[in-house]
This record gives structure tokens, C-alpha cells and sequence, in this order.
């Protein structure tokens, strides 16, 4: 799909209205946010917006673009909004992608994307740049769609291990991976203990986006369990489903890293991914374990279901002691349940100690149409994690604010100076979509690329 800045007939055109237009109410148009109308006979594609924000003209677009594909039409003719926002200018052209993507690798029938050409008339300033860096953020968003969707059985850690290969050449990023055997030999103990009863052995994936003379060093850790059976402490049938989307936070890291170097940020960016199986077999890992993750912290195991903590412990401890001087660390985690309760299914979770970051990112969620919100930590909390037998468990003894929790385990393996550079991010909400909303298709929808690779971008300025 190509964007034009020209004022050619199309074989549709598309109106966006952004005040109520009487004149249509003659067909039925109610002018209600984000309804849709087509005249045959005009060929025009009428969605009318009740409030112009990133998040709503992403939408509006992605919904245009969902409903024209049925339409065989090959070109579109829009007048640009009228705003000289970047982020609104971004996100018009991220939501005309976003929509055309369409998860069809294990149907017979490929879907067809007959729309090829999108003319932009009355362009804006900056349109230009604004087509470039959408384009970027949006096949990241896409790609990381598709590992998501990718089934347990195809998108493996190795698989993953390849795809960051694949990134790293492509991009020219460094990339190191080490697998289950390094694990095991280097005391990564908590990690290695959730891999071992899986037929697919473990990847600690790391790539590196490494430009001369950079503003800062930014760690993205993501949790990349490419299946969460529950383990021993096995998942009831109905809530196993899905879970192929465990690795959503390592995917979401894939997604950025392919991004950042042709986005030319001037920031150090290093994308560490967690990637393994959590199975069950004669040689599972079991409630009643003991692990030692690579800091010589001592984890007792109540629960194998809380695996991704275990994986994300030793991860984060891998990035502190391998990249020096780190100016901030995020992970990214469809890490608890508990998160999708507290926040509904449209919000991710974040956590961490310092309030100026987690509210930046709030904020660049706001500017991309992803919604995130902050989950407290407090004294209280951080008693339920106590073991009377190890260093820390990895249960809380209360059945109650599972999401910030989880969150205060993986404090325990962040070290003193780096408490208020770490941010844990928990998009078990938003990552997978099981009923389309927003610019979100059945599946996985990318969530925390958009927002993470805004961030990027706003700090090196
Ligand atoms: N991967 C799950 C969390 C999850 C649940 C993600 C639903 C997406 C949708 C995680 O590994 C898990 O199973 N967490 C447990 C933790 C519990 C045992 C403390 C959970 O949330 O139930
Ligand atoms: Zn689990
Ligand atoms: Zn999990």
C-alpha cells in the first residue's frame, strides 16, 4: 500500500467528517462517533469523528480501511485532517496499515488487500515525515502481530532466536543468543528451572541497536513464552487458550528493535527477550522447588503458572550485569491475570518506583491510542511475597492485587541503583484481542510498540 500526496480521482473517496452533516441523515446517518456510511452512486465513504484525537483518527482509519476491503476497490482519494499535529498526522496514516492487516498464514483462502494506492490531497506540513515514521511503527506493530498469532508449534524459542537473527541482519543491529545449555551453566537457575520439561529448548535472546555517540541506554527486557500451559500447576482447558500470546512481551521487543535503527534514534537500545516453553513432564520444574536465579536470590515456587517472573528475574538480572551504566530499564510481560481484572482488557498495567517515567509513558500511550495506568506499589503488598523457607515466593499469600504483586517480585531482582531507572509494564490486558476493538483485529495487536517506540523518540530529542 503506497501514500500519494496527489489530488487524483480515486475509485472511492473518503470523507471524514469531523462536524455532524445534516445533509446525510436523509440515508440513515445518525452522526454518531465513529459511524460509517457509503453512497454507491457518489462512490464516497463518509466516517464521521465526534473529537479528533491520535487514538480516534487511528481508529477511524482502521475501520475505513476494514470495511472498503470487501469493496475490490483498488485506490482512495482523502482530503488530509486539518491539523498540523504530528501525532495526529502519524496516527492517520498508522491506522489506514493497521487495519489492512489481516492474519490469514494458516487459511486456505488468502485475503486479497486490493487497496494499493491511498491519494492525500490538501497535505500538511510534515505529511511527509509523518508517512515515513508511520510506515515504520506500523509494520513493526504488524510483525509483531504475526509472531504472536504464530502457532506454539511453529514459533518456538528457536524460531524466535531466528526471527531476531533475521532483525539483526536486516537492521544491522548486534545480536547475541544463548540457549538452554548456557542457562543451566551460568546459574541462570530460575529461567533455565520453567524450560526444563519442554521438548523446544530455551533462547535468551540478545539484540542491540548500538548508534555512535548515543543520548542514552535503554534496556527493553519481554517475557517470550512461546506456550504457558500452567505447568504442573496446570491451567484449567478454557483458560490455556490463548495462551500462545505469552509471548507478546518478547514480541513486542522484536517489533521495536526492527524499528529503532531506521527510525534513526539517537538513543542505545537493547532488546533482551526471555523466550521458552512452560510445560509439564517427568522433568517439570514443581511447586516445592527452590531456584536460585542468577543474582544468588532464592525463589520458592508455590505455583508453576507464575513462570513468566521466574523467566523475567534472571532476564533482568542479565541486563544488569552485561550492560553497563543502563539510563533506563522497561520489561514488558503479559505476566498476570490479575492485570486484566484490575484494568479491564483495553489497559495495560505500569509499575515501577519512578512516578516521572511512568507517567511519560501514560502520556505516550495517550499520543499513540494505547491506554496505560499506573498500579500503586506499597508496604503492605510487598509482605504477601514473603517465604518462610527462601529469599522471596513466587506467589502472593493473598488472592488480592496479584498484577502489582508480581510486579514487587521482579523488584526483588532489580539492584538498589536501578530501582528508580526500572519500569514493569503488564499488557496481559491488551496484548491478545479475542473481540476486535479499536484498531485491533481478532489476535494479537502489537500492544506497547506504538507507545514504547513514541518514548524512544521523545527522549532523544
Ligand atoms: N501468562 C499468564 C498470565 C495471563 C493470564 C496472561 C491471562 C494473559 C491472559 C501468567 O503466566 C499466569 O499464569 N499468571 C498467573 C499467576 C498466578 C499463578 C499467581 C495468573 O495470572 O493467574
Ligand atoms: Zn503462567
Ligand atoms: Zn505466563
Amino acid at each position: 500500500m503506497k501514500f500519494i500526496l496527489e489530488n487524483k480521482k480515486a475509485d472511492v473517496e473518503l470523507k471524514i467528517l469531523t462536524k455532524k452533516c445534516e445533509k446525510l441523515e436523509k440515508y440513515g446517518f445518525k452522526n454518531s462517533d465513529m459511524e460509517t456510511l457509503f453512497l454507491i452512486e457518489s462512490q464516497k465513504f463518509y466516517i464521521f469523528i465526534e473529537e479528533i484525537t491520535p487514538e480516534s483518527i487511528k481508529i477511524a482509519t482502521a475501520n475505513v480501511m476494514k470495511a472498503l476491503k470487501k469493496y475490490n476497490f483498488k485506490s482512495i482519494k482523502v482530503d488530509m485532517i486539518d491539523s498540523n499535529d504530528m501525532d495526529i498526522q502519524e496516527c492517520f496514516i498508522e491506522g489506514f496499515i493497521l487495519g489492512d492487516y489481516e492474519f490469514d498464514k494458516y487459511k486456505s483462502n488468502k485475503s486479497s488487500h486490493p487497496i494499493k494506492n491511498i491519494y492525500i490531497s490538501n497535505s500538511k506540513k510534515f505529511l511527509n515525515d509523518a508517512i515515513k515514521v508511520a510506515q515504520i511503527r506500523a509494520d513493526s506493530i504488524n510483525l509483531t502481530r504475526d509472531i504472536v498469532n504464530s502457532m506454539p508449534d511453529e514459533l518456538t524459542p528457536k524460531k524466535m532466536a531466528k526471527i531476531a537473527k533475521t532483525i539483526a541482519m536486516e537492521e544491522e543491529l548486534e545480536c547475541a543468543i544463548f540457549d538452554d545449555k548456557f542457562l543451566n551453566e551460568e546459574g541462570y537457575n530460575a529461567f533455565y528451572s520453567v524450560s526444563k520439561a519442554s521438548v523446544h529448548s530455551a533462547r535468551l535472546i540478545h539484540l542491540a541497536y548500538i548508534p555512535k555517540k548515543a543520548k542514552r541506554k535503554i534496556v527493553l527486557v519481554g517475557k517470550g513464552l512461546t506456550y504457558d500451559s500452567g505447568g504442573l500447576s496446570l491451567k484449567p482447558a478454557d483458560f490455556m487458550v490463548t495462551m500462545k500470546s505469552d509471548k507478546s512481551g518478547g514480541s513486542a521487543v522484536l517489533g521495536i528493535m526492527k524499528a529503532v535503527k531506521a527510525l534513526n534514534l539517537d538513543v542505545e537500545v537493547h532488546g533482551i527477550i526471555g523466550a521458552t516453553e512452560n510445560m509439564i513432564g517427568g522433568n517439570a520444574y514443581k511447586p516445592d522447588d527452590i531456584l536460585t536465579a542468577k543474582n544468588g536470590k532464592t525463589i520458592e515456587v508455590r505455583n508453576t503458572d507464575a513462570e513468566g517472573r521466574l523467566v523475567l528475574a534472571d532476564c533482568l538480572c542479565y541486563a544488569q550485569e552485561n550492560i553497563p551504566n543502563i539510563d533506563e530499564i522497561f520489561d514488558f510481560a503479559t505476566l498476570t491475570g490479575a492485570c486484566v481484572v484490575a484494568l479491564g482488557e483495553y489497559t495495560s498495567g505500569v509499575m515501577g518506583y519512578n512516578e516521572n517515567i511512568k507517567d511519560k509513558i501514560v502520556q505516550m500511550g495517550e499520543k499513540t491510542g494505547e491506554l496505560y495506568s499506573k498500579l500503586p506499589f506499597n508496604r503492605h503488598l510487598k509482605k504477601l511475597i514473603k517465604s518462610e523457607i527462601a529469599d522471596v515466593c513466587n506467589i502472593a499469600s493473598s488472592r488480592y492485587g496479584g498484577a502489582i504483586t508480581a510486579g514487587l517480585f521482579l523488584s526483588e531482582f532489580i539492584e538498589d541503583k536501578y530501582k528508580e531507572k526500572w519500569t514493569h509494564i503488564d499488557i496481559a490486558g491488551p496484548a491478545y484481542v479475542e473481540k476486535s476493538w479499536g484498531c485491533n483485529p481478532y489476535g494479537a495487536s502489537g500492544a506497547g510498540v506504538d507507545m514504547m517506540l513514541r518514548y524512544l523518540y521523545e527522549i532523544q530529542k
